[in-house]
């Protein structure tokens, strides 16, 4: 099955099963623009044979980023190396995808409180309630970034409804407790996701790739679990959606991301194989799988019908063309002797650095060294973007 094509409802064709799922590569130069290091990276991607590749977090705009190293679509800036970014990752018929990210109260400080469904003030985290009007102003705001992604070279979009940043908050009865017409219900909760789909899927046209992660469970007490991510899968299956990309999780404190488990997977193709009943979109996993024979079990299963694959990528980021031979080796995966809360990530974040300089990454240093790189970079990189976005320049 790997090896098989998949075809999309846009039209569009996949080459083969196996995408690199998002990852916030945390490499743009600051300022939201992409740098020679991204595309080296999604360089090494393309060339090893997955037959998509996710950028994680593309901002719709600068005032709500994941991190200061995230790329930002509108306003679009630096239009040449967004070309170059994307020549680079779409080489060998690779579908280059941007993952269209607002963090909501996740947000990295950029100028006055993040923005929320609702007010927030928990574990260091604070955020206002989103006005009416800023709401209303969401869907453009995706659509815009869709276009751009487009303009810029991207294949396709995906719009980021999971891992507890801002459409998350607003699908999580735990964060979402409006009661206007965005709050309360299920339905009412998931109405913003569902005109922004509407507004992307216009903006960009019928034959255009567009995609949605969402979470299977949030993993938080209080948030979204798999009966109600059903019932929102069927929601979805009423939109013209290419791929509904399902994961779990979130980046809250004291809450369980994916990106940071080490326990052994692969995480949600139990719930796709539900989802199945409820849609008859094409449906992807992330998460866990760590030996191609998961991967083929998933696929020939029926239970979905893309495999996507995140860590094992950034350890090798050729392994797509190793396990479309049925021969195919399965990756080492490193051992930790501590996994401090985000040091896992933050260990991948390093290793995806270390391609992205030179195209090799024999090694990533523990992961204590790990946490102060990416620290030392999100402290340089907030001077330059918060310099750049207060004062517009
Ligand atoms: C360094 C790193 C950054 C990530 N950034 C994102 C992101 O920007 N968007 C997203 O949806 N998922 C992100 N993830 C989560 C992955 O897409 C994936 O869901 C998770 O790592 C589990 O898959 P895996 O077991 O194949 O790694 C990230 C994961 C890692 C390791």
């Amino acid at each position: 099955m790997l090896d098989r094509p998949l075809h999309l409802p846009c039209g569009a064709v996949l080459k083969n099963r196996i995408a690199k799922a998002a990852m916030s590569d945390d490499l743009g130069d600051g300022r939201g623009g992409p740098t020679d290091a991204q595309r080296r990276l999604y360089g090494l991607w393309a060339d090893g044979g997955a037959a998509l590749s996710l950028v994680g977090e593309v901002q719709i705009g600068p005032w709500a980023p994941e991190n200061y190293g995230n790329l930002i679509l509108e306003p679009l800036q630096n239009e040449e190396n967004f070309r170059a970014l994307s020549a680079a990752a779409t080489a060998n018929d690779t579908h280059f995808w941007a993952q269209l990210g607002h963090a909501g109260a996740l947000a990295v400080p950029v100028s006055g409180p993040a923005k929320a469904p609702s007010a927030l003030d928990v574990s260091g985290i604070h955020a206002v309630e989103m006005t009416a009007e800023e709401i209303e102003a969401l869907p453009a705001a995706y659509a815009q970034a869709a276009v751009n992604a487009r303009t810029v070279g991207f294949t396709g979009v995906e719009v980021h409804a999971a891992h507890g940043f801002l459409l998350n908050q607003f699908l999580s009865p735990l964060f979402n407790r409006r009661t206007d017409r965005w709050g309360g219900s299920p339905e009412r909760r998931a109405r913003l996701l569902i005109d922004i789909i509407a507004a992307v899927r216009a903006s960009v046209g019928p034959d255009f790739p567009v995609a949605v992660k969402i979470n299977a469970t949030d993993q938080l007490a209080g948030g979204m679990e798999a009966p109600e991510a059903l019932d929102l899968v069927a929601m979805i299956d009423r939109t013209e959606i290419d791929l509904i990309d399902i994961s779990g999780g979130a980046y809250f404190p004291g809450a369980a991301p994916a990106s940071d488990g080490t326990r052994s997977g692969p995480y949600f193709v139990d719930f796709a194989r539900s989802a199945r009943a409820r849609t008859g979109k094409p449906l992807m996993t992330a998460g866990g799988f760590k030996r191609r024979a998961e991967a083929e079990r998933a696929l020939s299963s029926g239970a979905v019908d893309m495999v996507g694959l995140a860590r094992p990528l950034a350890l090798n980021p050729a392994l797509p063309e190793i396990w479309l031979k049925k021969s195919g080796e399965d990756p080492v995966f490193p051992r930790f002797s501590s996994t401090p809360p985000g040091g896992v990530t933050a260990w991948y974040t390093e290793r995806l650095r270390r391609l992205g300089s030179d195209g090799t990454a024999d090694d990533a240093g523990t992961i204590e060294e790990a946490l102060v790189q990416v620290e030392h970079r999100k402290a340089a990189n907030a001077i330059l973007w918060q310099e750049h976005f207060r004062t517009g320049s």
